[in-house]
C-alpha cells in the first residue's frame, strides 16, 4: 500500500503538489490523471522520494520514506520500479544489458543477473531480443525493455509516468495489456500517471483526478461512476453539451449505469410505461475497471420527468438532471 498524507511540494510560490492525501491499495492498477502541469510528475517523484516533499509523509508498504536516512532510502527505493515516457535506456548496452543494470549495481552475481533478465524479457514478450541493441527496437519494444528493467529488482510497486504517451494507440493498448498482466501475475501495485483518460478507462481499477496540485476526486472506478457530479465520470463519458435543437422546456437527464444494468432495455420500457416519447441525445458504453458501464443522455417531456426520474432511481441507476424544463 502507498499512503500519502497531507503531502505538499512548493516551487517558489507555486504549490505543485498541494496537501495531497491519497491511499493506493496493494495489488491495484491505480491511475493518476490530470492535465499538463497539474502536478502528476511531481507527485510521482515524491512517491519514491526523488523529490522530498516540504511537508507530509509518504508511506510505502508500511515504511515512512520521509523518515529514512540515505542508505535505507536507497534500499526502500528498490521496492519501487520506475518506467519513463522516454524509456531512458542506455544505447551503449544491449537489451539484456539494460535489464541487468540495476542488478549489477546491487551486486547480483552474473549468472543470476542473466537468468533474471531473461525471465523478465520473456515476461514482457521480447525474450528473443536480448542481444539486440536498443536502437534496433520499436518504441513499443523499447518500452517493454523499460518495464523489464523496472521489474528486474522485484519491486512491489511499478510506477509509470506517461509511459505510453509516445506510443501509437495500438502499441499503447498492448502495453496497457502488459501492465494488467503484470499486475495479475505478479500481484504488483501499478501506478499509472497519465493525461489520457483512455489509459484510465482501459487499465485502471481506481483513479485520482488532480488539478492544480490537488486531488479533486479519487476512488474505485465502479464507485466513481455511481457518484453524482463526478468530473472523472464526465471525462470517461464525454457526451458534450446539450444540442441546440433541444427545446428549453424539455427536460434532459443523464443516466449512468455500471455492471448488470447495462443490458436491460431501460429506455423502451420507460417510453412504454410512462406513455411518452423519449429521445436519446447521446450514449456511450465502455468497459471500465473490468465492468461494462455506460451513460445515456435522454430528452423527456417535462410533465413526465419527475415520475421517470423516480422510476429510474428506483432501479438503482444514477440519474442527473442537466436541463430542468420549465413546466407549462
Ligand atoms: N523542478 C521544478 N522547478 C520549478 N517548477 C517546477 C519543477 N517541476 C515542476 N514544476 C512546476 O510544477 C507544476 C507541476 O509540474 P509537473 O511536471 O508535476 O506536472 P505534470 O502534471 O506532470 O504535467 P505534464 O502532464 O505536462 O507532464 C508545473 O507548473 C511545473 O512548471
Ligand atoms: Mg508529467
Amino acid at each position: 500500500m502507498i499512503a500519502l498524507d497531507h503531502v505538499t511540494k512548493r516551487y517558489g510560490d507555486l504549490a505543485a503538489v498541494d496537501d495531497v492525501s491519497l491511499t493506493i491499495p496493494s495489488g491495484e492498477v491505480y491511475g493518476i490523471v490530470g492535465q499538463s502541469g497539474a502536478g502528476k510528475s511531481t507527485l510521482a517523484r515524491i512517491v519514491n522520494l526523488l523529490e522530498r516533499p516540504d511537508s507530509g509523509s509518504v508511506v510505502v508498504d508500511g515504511t515512512d520514506l520521509t523518515a529514512l536516512g540515505t542508505a535505507d532510502l536507497r534500499a526502500a527505493r528498490r521496492r519501487i520500479g520506475m518506467v519513463f515516457q522516454r524509456f531512458n535506456l542506455l544505447g551503449s548496452r544491449s537489451v539484456r544489458g539494460n535489464v541487468e543494470l540495476a542488478l549489477e549495481l546491487d551486486g547480483v552475481p552474473r549468472a543470476q543477473r542473466r537468468a533474471r533478465a531473461q525471465e523478465m524479457l520473456d515476461l514482457v514478450g521480447i525474450g528473443h531480443r536480448g542481444d539486440a541493441s536498443v536502437h534496433e527496437l520499436s518504441g513499443g519494444q523499447q518500452q517493454r525493455v523499460g518495464i523489464a528493467r523496472a521489474l528486474a529488482a522485484r519491486p512491489s510497486v511499478l510506477l509509470s509516468d506517461e509511459a505510453t504517451s509516445a506510443l501509437d494507440p495500438e502499441t499503447t493498448a498492448s502495453i496497457l495489456d502488459l501492465y494488467r498482466r503484470i499486475n495479475e501475475q505478479l500481484g504488483l501495485t501499478v501506478l499509472l500517471i497519465t493525461h489520457e483518460m483512455d489509459v484510465v478507462k482501459t487499465a485502471c481499477h481506481s483513479a485520482a483526478l488532480i488539478e492544480a496540485g490537488r486531488v479533486v476526486e479519487s476512488g474505485r472506478l465502479v464507485d466513481i461512476i455511481r457518484t453524482p457530479g463526478s468530473r472523472l465520470t464526465s471525462q470517461l463519458f464525454p457526451l458534450g453539451t446539450i444540442p441546440a435543437t433541444v427545446e428549453s422546456d424539455a427536460t434532459v437527464i443523464d443516466i449512468t449505469f455500471a455492471g448488470g444494468t447495462a443490458d436491460r432495455p431501460v429506455i423502451s420500457r420507460l417510453a412504454r410505461e410512462h406513455d411518452v416519447d423519449v429521445s436519446i441525445l447521446g450514449a456511450l458504453i465502455e468497459q471500465i475497471g473490468g465492468t461494462q458501464a455506460g451513460r445515456t443522455r435522454l430528452e423527456v417531456p417535462t410533465h413526465a420527468a419527475a415520475g421517470i426520474i423516480t422510476d429510474l432511481r428506483g432501479q438503482n441507476l444514477l440519474v442527473e438532471v442537466l436541463q430542468e424544463g420549465v413546466r407549462a
